[in-house]
């Protein structure tokens, strides 16, 4: 967190040069002329309570806000929206609360990556169709990050992020937990009877004891610290604690900072560059962030017209180190990341590797808000000269079994894996595999790679976070904690394993995955980056001519939208009809 007072935070008011008459307001169309509409618009804004002195020729604020009684992890949204509203009354705008779908990652079935697309439909046609002048993006939960920015920079508004920041640490029997990497250590223990139902009944109790999202390396932590190094977020802001005093704070100065945004005109389109995406990417692998993140990153840039591959992730790991000590990868939590000195401090230690001219949403560069950053423990944050891991967090791999590529996270899986040749186990959908998977006869050894069709995009559909595949129990008993297994699913940034993900194309429209069999070699080699089938192409053609295209899972609603228009995870599962980035202006309606 910064150390320093509010007003360096927000950045400094005098500082900015061209500002936005009252009249050149968006909102203006809707309040300002003098018509019959505009009587409308006024009328029933008079209907809410609100004197004209509280609205007219003010910035109109959309707080769009995630929370819902079933996000868990989003609670204290409904104080925090108060805040924000405090803050954007005190800098002289007009806030108006606008819910949107909450993604609440344990409960929404079959997967949230269904409706992160939704999500981000929905925030780009409220704010377009509403008389919004800005925007405050409230979000923190797995895909509600990605789904806000994707349809805020589609309208480019002013917009900024407020991340829920992440839970106090699980605790249990005076051990700390984390999110989702516990609860899969937990659970191989029970399966194996290495702990009892009553162990495993208080893991349950401490391991989520505060509002905030996971608090490990998940995809909620990874994505929250890559909008604050894309430049959207106040700087500081993505590792407070959610329950920390300092992340009310932030949400005022939030709240205050919109207003501003709004009378200067600092849009997405300002922000974002190529530049600040490799700043994220390169933020993601230092923390040897979730594997998600490659295709959330990859949507937010295509919607902001950056042409960001996953090669480019590959790229930057061969050069980036991991210096966050944050589990599952590392030993840690974000509370400690947090006391260590947050990911400003984490910035400042890559340094020649952020590019720190890129411009914030407090009107300064990613160099001025960091320069005075302090690391305070340097077990947490390591410095370069003694990372975690010298380079590699993710590896996108390719060859004939994924010829748009697969990721892998080398630094979350047991190394004597990264290069292996074995014979494959395959299961054809999930149901298959829950089915077998812990059959006595099922033959299986440690060496066999386990593969898993129908799990990405639009087979499973929504591309599950099932891609850590459970290693059969009788391995369990005799000791073994990883194998190779291949899906074209998703997998929690919680999560860790040799397990290669995302598959490109997926097995359910006919991407090879849906042609391995039985006992057909499959080569990994991490260093390499090479993902190979081993049977002969003749036979892989031969294998092709004879696959038939499976029903599709929808036959009505959203999902019909979904399986249709989906894009495959190497182009971010965007819709294809929404990655071109539109200019707010090109696109209004016509309110007169
Ligand atoms: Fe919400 Fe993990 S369940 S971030």
């Amino acid at each position: 967190m910064s150390p320093n007072g509010s007003d360096t935070i927000i950045g400094d008011i005098a500082l900015t040069s061209v500002r936005k008459k009252p009249e050149e307001l968006r909102s203006h169309r809707w309040y300002g002329v003098n018509d019959l509409r505009s009587f409308g618009h006024r009328s029933r804004t008079a209907q809410m309570g609100y004197h004209p002195s509280d609205y007219m020729g003010k910035p109109v604020i959309a707080v769009v806000n995630t929370w819902s009684e079933i996000n868990s992890c989003h609670t204290h949204f409904k104080q925090r929206v108060e805040e924000v509203k405090r803050g954007i009354w005190q800098a002289g705008g007009f806030p108006v609360e606008m819910p949107v779908m909450t993604l609440a990652e344990p409960f929404q079935k079959p997967t949230t990556m269904l409706y992160r697309n939704f999500l981000a439909m929905e925030t780009e046609e409220l704010l377009r169709s509403y008389p919004f002048d800005g925007c405050v993006l409230m979000g923190g939960c797995d895909k509600t990050t990605p789904g806000l920015l994707m349809g805020a920079i589609s309208m480019n508004l002013p917009a900024i992020f407020l991340p829920a920041g992440p839970m106090l640490r699980g605790n249990w029997n005076g051990r700390t937990l984390g999110s989702g990497s516990d609860t899969w250590k937990y659970w191989a223990e029970l399966r194996a009877g290495k702990i009892t139902e009553d162990e495993w009944k208080g893991v349950e109790s401490g391991i989520a004891r505060s509002p905030g999202h996971c608090m490990t390396m998940g995809t909620a932590s990874t994505m929250t610290s890559a909008a604050e190094a894309l430049g959207l977020t106040l700087p500081g802001f993505a590792s407070i604690p959610a329950v920390d005093s300092r992340h009310a704070q932030y949400a005022s100065l939030t709240g205050q900072r919109i207003v501003e945004m709004v009378w200067t005109d600092l849009k997405p389109s300002d922000i974002l560059t190529s530049k600040s995406f490799d700043n994220a990417v390169t933020t993601v692998l230092a923390m040897s962030g979730s594997t998600n993140a490659i295709v959330h990153l990859v949507a937010v840039a295509r919607r902001a017209g950056v042409p960001l591959t996953t090669a480019r992730f590959d790229e930057l790991s061969r050069v980036t180190p991991v210096i966050a000590n944050i589990r599952p990868a590392g030993k840690y939590l974000m509370e400690d990341f947090f006391y260590a000195g947050g990911l400003r401090a984490m910035l400042a230690e890559l340094g020649d590797l952020i590019d720190g001219t890129q411009r914030t949403v407090n009107g300064k560069t990613l160099s001025e808000n960091i320069s005075d950053a302090e690391i305070f423990d340097d077990d947490v944050i390591r410095r370069r000269d003694n990372p975690l891991v010298p380079n590699d967090g993710l590896a996108v791999l390719t060859g004939n079994l994924a010829p748009n590529g697969a990721v892998i996270k080398p630094a979350a899986m047991e190394a004597h894996l990264l290069k292996h040749r074995g014979p494959a186990v395959v299961f054809k959908d999930y149901a298959d595999m829950a089915a077998r998977i812990d059959d006595e006869a099922l033959d299986i050894s440690a060496d066999s790679v386990i593969v898993l069709q129908h799990a990405g995009p639009v087979g499973a559909p929504g591309m599950p976070e099932w891609g850590q595949l459970p290693i059969p129990q009788k391995l369990l008993k005799q000791g073994v904690r990883d194998m190779v297994r291949i899906s074209d699913a998703r997998m929690s940034g919680t999560s860790y394993g040799a397990c290669v993900l995302h598959v490109a194309p997926e097995s359910f429209v006919g991407g090879p995955l849906a042609l391995v069999k039985d006992g057909d070699f499959i080569e990994l080699d991490v260093h390499a980056r090479r993902l190979h089938l081993d049977i002969s192409d003749a036979e892989l053609s031969t294998r092709q001519a004879a696959w038939k295209a499976p029903k599709r899972p929808f036959e009505r609603g959203f999902g019909v939208m979904h399986q249709l228009h989906v894009t495959q995870a190497d182009k971010g599962c965007d819709f294809d009809f929404l990655e071109e980035h539109v200019r707010a202006d090109s696109d209004e309606p016509d309110i007169h």
